[in-house]
């Protein structure tokens, strides 16, 4: 992903270049195991489960083509549907792999100096993973290194697979070799893996950054590295030290892991989220390659973001420290708000999964997963231990604390799993606990959008919609508007209607894209209406309608951008129409599975994969 160029121009005669170069056999094959089988040649479909092989690939026609599940398509749309590649990504990975060189005419002097410092820093990072690399596995000053791993249980195959390394004792080790190699110093200390002595050192000159640490090599999902965790060998401090923060390495966007996490997490259906890097190997190593770990920071909304690009589905797992849980608390809230399914596991008789794998094994481990709690009622039993409520007061407080993690779940059953635990819980009926949390759905702030208005001006695009899923509930004003509104809908309503007042002409281009009855809230559908009817706006409305059309003539608007805004609106809304009616498909796919309706499942899967293959 680091690597990809900053072009999305893409000829057709290079794309054909591509297509015509690539072996969509050698490509697929990487994936599915297949057997040739006259012209064509058979596997196991990798895009739903099933025993018996109906996945063909015919190379004459460079196709794929699934009878069970009717997906099909060639090498791109292969790789997009199988790695969540854009197309653009697709046919520059593969025009990587089979020398076809993109043309860069393109891009601005700016995005061709930044490509070239990238492929620098890739080049010189390629370099210093086997030398850090083959130290560790085969030179004489790679022997504390061995013994480091030998004693944690890595073995040989391990350390290739991780690329792990090791930095020796001493000042310039790295420095030398890479100057052998025409890279110098000061470009080591650019790329994060030389320092510069102070000038109050009369020696002067650089010396490595890492050194007398095993080396963990975070790898991009092209197995290429763009950053190291240095451990120490010992207790002493600090335990770690990671290559700093650049343009090319931004500790918040990846994962430790992800190389074969993204296809693990696909496999399994879920990601396995620790905190260290040696619990990542562990697990992967233990049949979890659905383990990944963020890069020694807190967990960011960029990283969920990510997660979210492989699954909806996130199992917590961190150390069972005190430092552990309260990681997991402000963890889960973020990965809460990006709309995942969450549960938490905890392990007891150990303080990571790398000793709990050690010291039980795989068997324990599986048991101890199949235990996970749901994140609101690890919530719940974490703050019950530490101030158990008494009486009805506390226990109604103890609600109030809970509804915002509630109020974030979607779907209504859900929802009501949780208010009945809550219930079970807490000895209160069911009612009691659903009208509290109802209260406070209720008492959501008043003209919350006014204030971030200034600070967000503009609505994502579909390309970008995750803003728009960023915040999950809101409810706006009082009254509240209609069932669950996304805050990114909300606001692209809001600016619609501010354009729409700002000049009436808008009104043609949005409903001839949007429709006339798309509005969410309903005061928005109603001033809409209005304006739709009667091209200005109304003297006389309801209250809540009239406060509303208040707050947003106050809003003041980029005349210069009006044009840009209106696009960018229509595009969230539609891009989020889009979503909800693949969710809904999704939801109604999975009911006819369970009630065994495979025909209908089928056919709802493959209307989904159609509109997916829309969307991209
Ligand atoms: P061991 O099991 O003791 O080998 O280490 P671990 O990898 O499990 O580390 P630990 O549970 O102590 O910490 C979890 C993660 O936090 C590590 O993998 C690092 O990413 C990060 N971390 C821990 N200590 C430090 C530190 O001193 N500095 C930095 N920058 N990160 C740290
Ligand atoms: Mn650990």
């Amino acid at each position: 992903m680091d690597n990809r160029l900053h072009q999305e121009f893409m000829p057709e005669e290079v794309i054909e270049e591509v297509r015509s170069r690539t072996d969509i056999v050698e490509v697929i094959s990487e994936y599915v195991s297949l057997q040739r089988k006259g012209k064509n040649y058979l596997g196991l479909c990798p895009f739903h489960g099933e025993k018996t092989p109906s996945f063909t690939v015919t190379p004459e026609k460079q196709m794929f083509y699934c009878f069970g599940c009717n997906v099909g398509g060639n090498v791109f749309s292969f790789l997009m549907k199988r790695e969540n590649w854009t197309f653009v990504e697709s046919v520059q990975s593969l025009a990587a792999r089979y020398g076809v060189s993109l043309p860069e005419k393109e891009l601005s002097p700016r995005e061709r100096e930044v490509n070239r410092r990238r492929r620098r820093f890739e080049e010189i990072h390629e370099l210093a993973t086997n030398y850090f690399h083959d130290l560790l596995i085969k030179a004489p000053e790679g022997e504390p290194g061995r013994l480091y791993f030998a004693k944690r249980g890595v073995d040989l195959e391990t350390m290739k697979r991780f690329r792990l390394g090791y930095a020796p004792e001493g000042w310039n080790g790295l420095i030398n070799y890479m100057q052998e190699r025409g890279v110098q110093p000061h470009e080591l200390a650019e790329n994060g893996l030389a320092l510069e002595r102070g000038a109050q050192d009369k020696r002067g000159g650089f010396y490595d950054r890492f050194r007398n640490r095993v080396l963990f090599s975070i790898l991009d999902r092209r197995n290429h590295t763009i950053g190291f965790g240095g451990r120490v060998l010992d207790d002493s401090l600090p335990k770690y030290l990671n290559s700093p923060e650049s343009t090319f390495f931004n500790k918040g966007h990846h994962l430790y892991g992800m190389h074969r996490g993204h296809q693990g997490i696909r496999d399994k259906g879920f990601a396995l989220l620790v905190e260290g890097y040696m619990d990542v190997i562990a697990l992967q190593n233990a049949s979890y390659p659905n383990a990944v770990a963020s890069l020694g920071t807190a967990l960011t909304r960029d990283q969920a973001k990510l997660l979210r690009r492989y699954t909806q589905h996130v199992v917590l797992l961190y150390d069972s420290d005190e430092a552990g849980i309260q990681a997991t608390l402000r963890g889960g809230e973020i990965l809460r708000d990006a709309g995942m399914r969450l549960d938490v596991a905890t392990l007891t008789g150990a303080k990571d999964p790398d000793e709990f794998l050690k010291r039980y094994g795989v068997e324990d481990f599986q048991k101890a997963l199949s235990q996970v709690l749901t994140y609101v009622e690890f919530k719940y039993r974490t703050i019950v231990k530490e101030a158990p409520p008494h009486n009805i007061q506390e226990k109604a407080e103890l609600v109030v604390q809970l509804a915002p993690d509630i109020l974030k779940v979607r779907s209504p059953i859900e929802r009501e799993g949780y208010e009945r635990f809550l219930s079970l819980e807490l000895g209160l009926t069911l009612e009691a606990v659903q009208r509290e949390i109802a209260r406070l759905e209720q008492k959501k702030p008043k003209n919350v959008d006014l204030k971030e208005y200034s600070q967000q001006k503009q609505v994502s695009s579909g390309k970008n919609r995750d803003n728009i899923k960023d915040v999950i509930f809101c409810k706006g004003d009082t009254p509240p508007p209609s069932p669950t509104v996304y805050l990114g809908v909300y606001r692209a309503e809001r600016m619609l209607l501010r354009l729409l007042i700002e000049d009436i002409s808008n009104l043609p281009k949005i409903k001839e894209k949007l429709g006339e009855s798309f509005w969410k809230v309903s005061d928005h559908q109603q001033i809409f209406d209005y304006l739709n009817q009667e091209g200005r706006l109304p003297a006389h409305s309801e209250e809540t309608v009239q406060s509303r059309l208040a707050s947003l003539l106050l809003e003041e608007l980029d005349i210069s951008q009006t044009e840009r805004l209106l696009e960018d609106c229509i595009k969230g809304i539609l891009s989020t129409q889009e979503e909800e009616r693949v969710e809904d498909l999704q939801a109604r796919m999975a009911a006819l599975e369970k009630s065994g309706d495979m025909a209908g499942a089928m056919a709802l899967l493959k209307e989904i994969g159609e509109r997916l293959k829309r969307g991209e």
